[in-house]
């Protein structure tokens, strides 16, 4: 059977379909809980909280679901912690979002005490609440922290966009790597390799899995019963579905979001971009896009730039402006069907097994 691999018995569930955590506030326990219910992995994305907030949302987690679900952390990137732009560096970047600003009625922010919360903070708070499964992207966590992952019983996942980061995973021994490919919505987590490197899923999975002994799941464009069937035939023993699970009812996207996500027009229509966080990611294109572009060259790194426009995006976001909010979506956006995150993972299990049936059938 295709449902019964190394991903699934690693990571105790009935599915190897793992949905893909959300940074930034796009996660929610009702939808990683809906998940892990229907036999996949559910998973949270925590990069933007504390670790007070942190085990909160694990002890909510506890409580919705018994059984297994993951955490994400962004892992920082050499030099990103002691990022500090000068006074006036600062006053340059907040003056260049002005007009936007300005136009939703939200104030300027002033100079902050940090631009992102404490990685080992963090860390520690996933460590004292023991979820199942602990995911990251953007590197390779400490050999302590693994350590302590493994005395602990935790399951570590660790994300390559490139077989030279798949290797460095492999090499400190994390559990499961997810080879992402670029096909995928949201921020491009490339670490060793610059984003133009980064490979599509057709091209990542099967050079990785010939290179590393660690199961891989892929993730990437999988949106149907085909796109599973295509990770399986290239030798992943699992997917991850993120744009199709964001689409659903249960995730934290505001109306407007889910409505751009469901348009297939504006849905075809996504790109990378570092004008939102200082990083690259996909999203569909939008107006705050456009016109900030020409400037990209110039705009701080993350995560300064990420806090900078934090307020516009949670603001454009209310006002319900998809104009100006990030719209991260994967380049299978299109292919989006199901509203509940149940009736998904019922999709992705039945449509799989009638693709692979009709293969064998040829
Ligand atoms: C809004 C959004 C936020 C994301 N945030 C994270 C994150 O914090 N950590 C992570 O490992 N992956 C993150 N991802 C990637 C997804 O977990 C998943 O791997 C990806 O969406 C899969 O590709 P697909 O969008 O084509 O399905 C994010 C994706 C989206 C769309």
């Amino acid at each position: 059977m295709w449902t019964e691999t190394r991903v699934t018995r690693t990571l105790g569930v009935r599915l190897p379909l793992v949905q893909g955590p959300f940074g930034g506030g796009m996660s929610s326990t009702k939808l990683a809980a809906a998940v892990s219910e229907a036999g996949g992995l559910g998973s949270f994305g925590a990069n933007h909280l504390d670790g007070a907030r942190i085990e909160a949302t694990i002890r909510e987690l506890h409580g919705l679901t018994s059984r297994p679900f993951s955490i994400n952390l962004w892992v920082p990137l050499e030099g990103e912690r002691e990022l500090r732009p000068s006074p006036e560096e600062f006053q340059a970047s907040v003056e260049r979002l002005k007009p936007w600003f300005d136009e939703l009625g939200v104030p300027l922010p002033a100079y902050p005490s940090a631009f992102a919360p404490d990685y080992e903070e963090q860390v520690e708070a996933v460590l004292a609440m023991r979820p199942a499964v602990f995911s990251f992207i953007f590197g390779v966590p400490s050999a302590r922290i693994l350590e302590a992952c493994r005395a602990r019983g935790i399951i570590t996942v660790g994300t390559a966009t490139h077989v030279a980061e798949g290797l460095a995973l492999d090499q400190a021994g994390v559990d499961l790597i997810v080879a992402s490919g670029s096909e995928a919505g949201g921020h491009r987590a490339c670490f060793l390799r610059p984003v133009e490197e980064a490979p599509a899923t057709t091209a990542l999975v099967p050079q990785l899995v010939d290179q590393v002994r660690t199961p891989v799941i892929a993730s990437g464009g999988i949106a149907d019963g085909r796109s599973v069937a295509m990770a399986l035939a290239l030798g992943a023993e699992g997917v991850q579905v993120g744009t199709a699970f964001l689409a659903c009812e249960e995730s934290n996207a505001s109306d407007a979001y889910r409505r751009a996500l469901r348009n297939p027009e504006a849905a075809r229509a996504t790109t990378l971009t570092r004008v939102f966080s200082g990083r690259y990611a996909r999203g569909i294109r939008n107006r705050f896009m456009k016109e900030l572009t020409p400037q990209e060259r110039d705009i701080p790194p993350y995560p300064i730039q990420n806090w900078l426009t934090q307020p516009m995006r949670q603001a454009a976001s209310r006002q319900g402006r998809e104009d100006l909010m990030s719209l991260w979506a994967g380049q299978n956006a299109p292919l989006i069907r199901h509203s509940r995150a149940a009736e998904l993972v019922d999709f992705l299990e039945k449509d799989t097994t009638r693709v692979l049936g009709r293969l064998a059938a040829l």
